[in-house]
């Protein structure tokens, strides 16, 4: 099979968006198409949870919080398992894949997130890895703020029920006991802090392509996507 050439594809591609609206599956396979790597920021912001919840630091606490995740240590790389993770999470030299993607850290990893100090130090991780180009960067705040200069930013949309319904399909796939009204109430939680933080919030950055996946497949999105970079 013939590689397609992309005349002049972008060098850092920005995905963001609300959770479960497709950006790490979409980035990950655009990614791949491109040979470029990818980086789900959001392992991080989950990195610091759960490193808060395992040391007992109330997430409340924001200079206690803000001290750890000026100290931690958060390795990602590609996934030696074959157990659905694409990549494996090693925090503080231990193995953390699977524990980072808990109920308990979704309850509070948007708390943890809305501390500036927190957030200047993840920022200044993900702007590292990124500076020599050929990366797809997936977060919430991207494009705005992380990469403002990204050659093209893309912004992911689907309402609550669409993305609470993906979400639950993929907990039944993993064996796991699942409701799908605490999923979309645990989405509605995030989104709202997440929105809402001065620092940093989740929206679409001015030059970003907004597009609304509550109809479309993971296919269609990636061939739209793929569309427009070949076109460039
Ligand atoms: O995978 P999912 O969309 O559920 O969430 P995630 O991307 O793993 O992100 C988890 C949380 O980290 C988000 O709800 C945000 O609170 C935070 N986050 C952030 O603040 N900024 C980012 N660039 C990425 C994630
Ligand atoms: O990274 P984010 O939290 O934005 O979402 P994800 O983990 O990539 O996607 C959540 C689930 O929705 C995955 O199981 C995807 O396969 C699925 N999905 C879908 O069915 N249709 C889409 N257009 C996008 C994602």
């Amino acid at each position: 099979m013939c590689e397609q050439i992309y005349q002049n594809p972008p060098a850092t591609i920005a995905i963001d968006g609300p959770a479960a609206s497709g950006k790490s599956t979409i980035g990950n396979l655009l990614a791949n198409k491109l040979g470029y790597i990818s980086l789900d920021t959001g392992i991080m912001y989950r990195a610091v949870a759960y490193k808060a919840i395992q040391a007992k630091v109330d997430v409340y606490d924001g200079e206690a919080v803000s001290d750890l995740a000026e100290r931690i240590q958060i390795d990602i790389r590609p996934s030696t398992a074959g157990d659905g993770c694409q990549f494996d999470v090693i925090i503080d030299g231990e193995d953390h894949t699977w524990d980072i993607r808990s109920p308990e850290v979704n309850q509070v990893v948007s708390e943890v997130s809305v501390y500036p100090r927190v957030r200047n130090a993840m920022t200044e991780l993900q702007r590292k890895i990124a500076k020599n180009g050929r990366i797809v960067m997936i977060g919430r705040d991207i494009g705005t703020v992380v990469l403002p200069l990204a050659e093209m930013k893309i912004y992911l949309e689907a309402s609550v029920e669409v993305r609470a319904q993906r979400r639950y399909i993929e907990e039944l796939a993993r064996g796991k006991k699942v409701c799908l009204d605490e999923i979309a109430e645990s989405l509605r939680h995030r989104d709202e802090i997440d929105s809402g933080r001065a620092v940093a919030p989740l929206r679409p950055a001015e030059d970003a392509i907004v597009l609304n996946t509550d109809d479309m497949t993971v296919y269609e999105v990636v061939e739209y996507l793929m569309g427009l970079i070949a076109r460039r």
